[in-house]
């Protein structure tokens, strides 16, 4: 397995598997999926500056993408945090992918990238991102009612995070 950041070369696999995996992404993601080019154009802006990375997770044989991570709101001086978002695709998921790719995201993160602390935001119902954040080392650090807007309603999320020292 290996991460890379996310390019415009990466357009027509993503679509592709943006498309097959819709209905499972909508539950729990926010925004609708990258479909056109135009779309993915100007979503790849976001990660100009110095406050959103975004990486995709591949096979290492084949180089096929079998899922993503952002790392979002980075913020420096006494912080040195972010805050992570992830997703396997309809094919991909349910092998160990994205234990696989969160660990090396976490090395990344807190190697080259310099970062102390990762937080990721998930919704109660969502048992696989559960049990995915928790074997890779997070732990729980409190509840947010209402904490952001996903498929058509304010949803109450569980805050988990890792920071340099639990690693
Ligand atoms: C959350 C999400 C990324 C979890 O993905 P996942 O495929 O369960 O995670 P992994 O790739 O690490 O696969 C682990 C699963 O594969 C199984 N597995 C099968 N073969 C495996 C192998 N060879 N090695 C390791 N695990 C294997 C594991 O048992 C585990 O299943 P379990 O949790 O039922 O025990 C995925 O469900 C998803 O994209 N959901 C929609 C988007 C989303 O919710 N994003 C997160 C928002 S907070």
């Amino acid at each position: 397995m290996a991460i890379r950041y996310i390019c415009l070369q990466d357009f027509e696999e993503l679509s592709a598997l943006n498309e097959q995996s819709a209905e499972m992404l909508a539950q729990w993601l926010p925004g609708a999926p990258i479909l056109t080019y135009e779309h993915f154009e100007s979503y790849l802006t976001r990660f100009d500056g110095p406050a959103n990375e975004g990486f995709v997770i591949c096979l290492r044989d084949t180089d096929a993408i079998v899922g993503r991570v952002n790392v979002n709101n980075i913020i420096r001086g006494t912080h040195q945090s972010a805050t992570i978002g992830y997703s396997a695709y309809a094919s991909t998921t349910g092998r160990g992918y994205l234990t696989e790719g969160l660990e090396l995201l976490v090395g990344h993160a807190f190697g080259d990238m310099r970062l102390h602390r990762l937080e990721a935001n998930i919704q109660p119902s969502n048992s696989a991102s559960l049990s995915l954040i928790k074997r890779v080392g997070f732990q729980r650090e409190g509840f947010s009612p209402n904490f952001q807007f996903i498929a058509g309603a304010w949803r109450d999320h569980e805050r988990w995070a890792i920071t340099v020292e639990m690693t």
